[in-house]
């Protein structure tokens, strides 16, 4: 690895995180805002509990200041994955200004949203219709009414994670753990009405027998079938394929959910890569890179059923979300950015395993390119090693957790910055592994995971 040109590794071994102004900052949120945050990945319990920092006051590219100006390279989660032109994109920035002086919101309806109609359209030529949103979630509490709509029916078959909606976490109503192993355990449904047990049935991903058995269980009167196209390993046995084949079969429609994956691997939904075109489509995060924007796509026999439902939200009409969109998916195409997330999330699967033979640690890269994490196989240690490293990370001015979401802004220098970094926190993890320290040498708890009460 050639580590020459690496810009220098920040020195704040001397900081106590405990006390930084955002960690005391989030001590009090805890007691104001109940779960401390509005979104369980960004929670400071899942990095490094008391130690992290918490809050920004700055961020531009891939680089974040915290509320004492210390600078930082995200190297982890990178918003969960929404930014993917980087933190405050001078181009997407400056279409979002010139909406807001206009006057982001009117009586009259913005004409970006038709723009970016036709753009989805003409980038996904199975669509015909598009309808919006804004989160994540919702977009696909969207998705799923319109396919209820379309078909009449009530119950989906889901694998993946796809929100917060009741239609979701309905699902752990009867079988309070049938969402774990599916991204993310322990989702409690508590206040989800306890009427829409059986609404939802999960399958896993590549798991194509478990959908078969709920076919059959249901005698195929499913509303709609959802997947992800991909998130830690590719479709296998023609996965997504025989899902198109079934949902044809029994009448279901079939919705891909591109809210993570989309615009990562090709320009659009990754199923254009994959060959599959479902019926609809669902799309929000990086679509918009960093301004709130959800789309679902879809041909136009199910769309129109969107009229015979009430879809509606004041909010889902402002200028910057489909504005930012539309100069979002422009610069992607223009710097031809799944070029650049593949190759560069390619040498951070070299880097890490180089540094992982190079200091006889266990540690193996997993998911795909644009978006993966490496997993240390040290057993029990496992998580008191995370969060060693994790902290002597952000002692170097690097926020990584393991997790590592590419964007545009992360350059060649600024990853060999970051394996550097990780060079010389692999050989304190390799002294605490070989003393048996390592609870000692961490400064808090082990970070939480899944989800759970904060207090
Ligand atoms: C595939 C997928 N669907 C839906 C969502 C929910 O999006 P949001 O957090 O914007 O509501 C996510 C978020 O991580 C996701 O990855």
């Amino acid at each position: 690895m050639d580590t020459s040109g690496v810009k220098g590794i920040a020195e704040y071994s001397g900081v106590d995180w405990t006390e930084t102004t955002g960690a005391r900052l989030y001590r009090k949120a805890r007691k104001l805002i109940p779960g401390g945050v509005q979104l369980l990945s960004k929670r400071p319990e899942r990095f490094l509990p008391r130690q992290w920092p918490a809050y920004f006051s700055k961020a531009r590219g891939c680089e974040i200041w915290d509320l004492d100006g210390r600078h930082f390279y995200d190297t982890t989660i990178h918003c969960v994955g929404a930014c993917l032109l980087g933190y405050a994109d001078p181009d997407v920035n400056a279409a979002v200004q010139g909406a807001i002086d206009r006057g982001n919101m009117s009586t009259l309806n913005s004409p970006a949203e038709v723009e970016l109609a036709e753009l989805f359209c003409e980038l996904h030529p199975w669509a015909d219709m598009v309808r919006y949103a804004r989160a994540g979630g919702e977009t696909m509490s969207v998705a799923v009414r319109i396919a209820r709509a379309a078909t009449g029916r009530e119950t989906v078959a889901f694998c993946g994670y796809h929100g917060w909606s009741d239609w979701y976490l309905a699902a752990n109503l009867g079988d309070h753990d049938a969402l774990d192993g599916l991204l993310m355990p322990g989702l409690n449904p508590t206040g989800v009405p306890r009427s829409l047990a059986g609404t939802a049935l999960p399958f896993h991903y590549n798991r194509i027998d478990e959908l078969e058995a709920i076919i059959d269980r249901t005698g195929g009167k499913l509303a709609a079938i959802i997947t992800e196209p991909l998130r830690d390993v590719p479709p296998q046995d023609g996965f997504l394929h025989r899902i198109r084949e079934l949902a044809d079969q029994i009448g279901a429609v079939m919705i891909i959910d591109e809210i993570s994956a989309g615009w990562r691997f090709c320009l659009g939904g990754a199923h254009l890569t994959l060959d599959v075109e479902p019926d609809l489509a669902a799309y929000s995060k990086s679509t918009s890179n960093g301004y709130p924007m959800g789309a679902v796509i879809g041909r136009r026999e199910v769309m129109e059923a969107a009229q015979n439902s009430f879809i509606s939200s004041t909010y889902w009409t402002d200028a910057v979300g489909p504005t930012a969109a539309v100069a979002a998916i422009r610069k992607m195409e223009q710097v031809r950015l799944s070029e650049h997330t593949m190759r560069v999330g390619a040498k951070v699967h070299d880097g890490w395993r180089e540094l992982a033979r190079r200091h006889g640690i266990h540690m193996k890269p997993h998911g795909q390119y644009p978006m993966s994490h490496m997993a240390f196989g040290h057993g029990e240690k496992n998580l008191a090693l995370q969060a060693l490293m994790t902290q002597e990370m952000l002692d170097r001015g690097y926020l990584s957790t393991g997790a590592f979401t590419v964007s545009l802004a992360h350059t060649d220098e600024v990853i060999d910055g970051y394996l550097a970094a990780l060079d010389e926190v692999l050989a304190v993890l390799k002294q605490a592994l070989r003393k048996d320290d390592l609870q000692s040498r961490l400064k808090g708890p082990l970070p939480e995971q899944g989800f759970g009460r904060l207090t």
